[in-house]
């Protein structure tokens, strides 16, 4: 998928610095050329000899190497790649990144780039979360870089959280996405997906039976047509994809923040299955049983319609909104006045009711409902909609 394509790797000072030789040999199976810069932290946890030695090229470390023109000079170095690649991107590094610093040879070549550059962050949880690390995430995504990762779990330090950098390979389907020519490259479309939790009490929710196994497999099929593909998921059975921007919500309300700080896209798709009540009176503590045998009276309010939002934003809308419609009978007419009702583009409309064994199955029976009428599509796995859904996204996007 890499085949004749020059990446060039820099890899910043943290201890994920090891799973970056991991990356070279990926990168290089794949077919890319790698050229390495390796910053002085970087140098502290894995040699310039492991490093060029994987690569088969020699690697930079010093902005005063290439003074010398008789070298490749760092503009050079930093142009005649296809994309750049920030592997650890410790917190250090974002921060050099998001004010312009030019004080190393990374730095000085991500400032005198015009290429793409895919940055996998990696540092403790607690410097990923402070608000310093958060403004200068934001202002590098805001300048065009893209992100994948961190991923959650144990890190090295011995704190959970998120902050541990995206595998190896997550880093290389990233890196493809970014370099496919596919009929969707330049575009971003956003997904919802999975269902939304809403809290009764702080142990307790409200959910529901969607495992997120329609969304995951349209953002893949997205994905690998090219586009940049923004996840924004609630709790799902099924883990996000690798290679897509990963956005993990729990309730309805964060999850319309979550899309509206997402926009401008060019697509939305809503296979979220949104819970549509959250409870008005939700405790702040555990609720106790008061021994009387009564049980607590839950109040519900009506949740933001998602898709609806953003169908019907005068300015900044989409140019397609598609939704989808979970109905247990009469799917069709049903599905076509919520098309009418919401002012999407299209609607996904599926039977789930129990017999069908969809909601939570692999596979899923479509109606497909536009402005020009109705297909019904044969009962096929979710990946096969996903694959057909995306091509006529990427047809409708043209
Ligand atoms: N949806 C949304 N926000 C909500 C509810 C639903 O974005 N609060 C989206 C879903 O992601 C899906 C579409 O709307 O794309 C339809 O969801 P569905 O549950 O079928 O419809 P409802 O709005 O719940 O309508 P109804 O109660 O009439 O079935």
């Amino acid at each position: 998928m890499l085949g004749g394509k020059r990446i060039l790797l820099v890899i910043g000072g943290g201890i994920a610095a090891y799973k970056a030789l991991e990356l070279i040999r990926l990168f290089r199976k794949a077919g890319a050329a790698v050229t390495t810069v390796l910053t002085r932290a970087g140098a502290e946890f894995v040699t310039p000899l492991s490093v060029s030695a994987l690569a088969g090229e020699k690697v930079y470390t010093d902005l005063f190497d290439l003074t010398d023109e008789a070298e490749m000079g760092h503009i050079q170095l930093s142009r005649s790649a296809d994309l750049i690649v920030v592997a650890p991107a410790t917190a250090d590094l974002l921060a050099k990144m998001a004010q312009g610093r030019a004080d190393d040879l990374a730095s000085t070549l991500l400032l005198a780039t015009d290429t793409a550059v895919l940055a996998a962050p990696a540092m403790n949880v607690r410097m990923w979360g402070h608000p310093a690390t958060r403004r200068n995430l934001a202002q590098v995504q805001a300048d065009g870089v893209r992100l994948v990762g961190p991923d959650e779990g144990e890190m090295a330090c011995g704190e959970y959280g998120p902050g541990r950098m995206a595998e190896p390979v997550a880093i290389l389907a990233a890196a493809e996405a970014m370099l496919s020519q596919g009929p969707l490259s330049g575009k971003t479309v956003l997904v919802t997906s999975g269902p939304t939790h809403e809290p009764i009490d702080p142990v307790r929710y409200i959910a529901n039976r969607s495992s997120g196994a329609q969304g995951t497999a349209l953002a893949v099929a997205l994905r690998d047509l090219g586009a940049r593909v923004v996840f924004v998921t609630g709790p799902a059975e099924v883990p996000p994809p690798t290679g897509v921007d990963v956005i993990r919500v729990e309730t309805a309300r964060q999850m319309l923040e979550a899309v509206q700080a997402a926009l401008p896209v060019d697509a939305a798709v809503m296979a979220a299955a949104v819970a549509d009540w959250r409870v008005a009176n939700a405790a702040g503590s555990k609720l106790k049983k008061d021994g009387s045998g009564r049980a607590p009276a839950l109040e519900f309010a009506e949740n933001p319609d998602i898709l609806a939002t953003v169908a019907q934003m005068a300015t900044g809308r989409p140019r397609l909104v598609v939704g989808f419609a979970a109905e247990t009978d009469d799917v069709v007419a049903h599905a076509v006045a919520k098309r009418a009702r919401k002012r999407c583009d299209w609607i996904v409309a599926n039977d789930v009711s129990p017999g069908t064994g969809i909601m939570g199955g692999t596979e899923n029976a479509v109606v497909l409902i536009t402005a020009d009428g109705q297909e019904a599509w044969p009962r096929m796995a979710k990946d096969e909609v996903a694959r057909r859904l995306a091509q006529r996204i990427a047809e409708a996007l043209a």
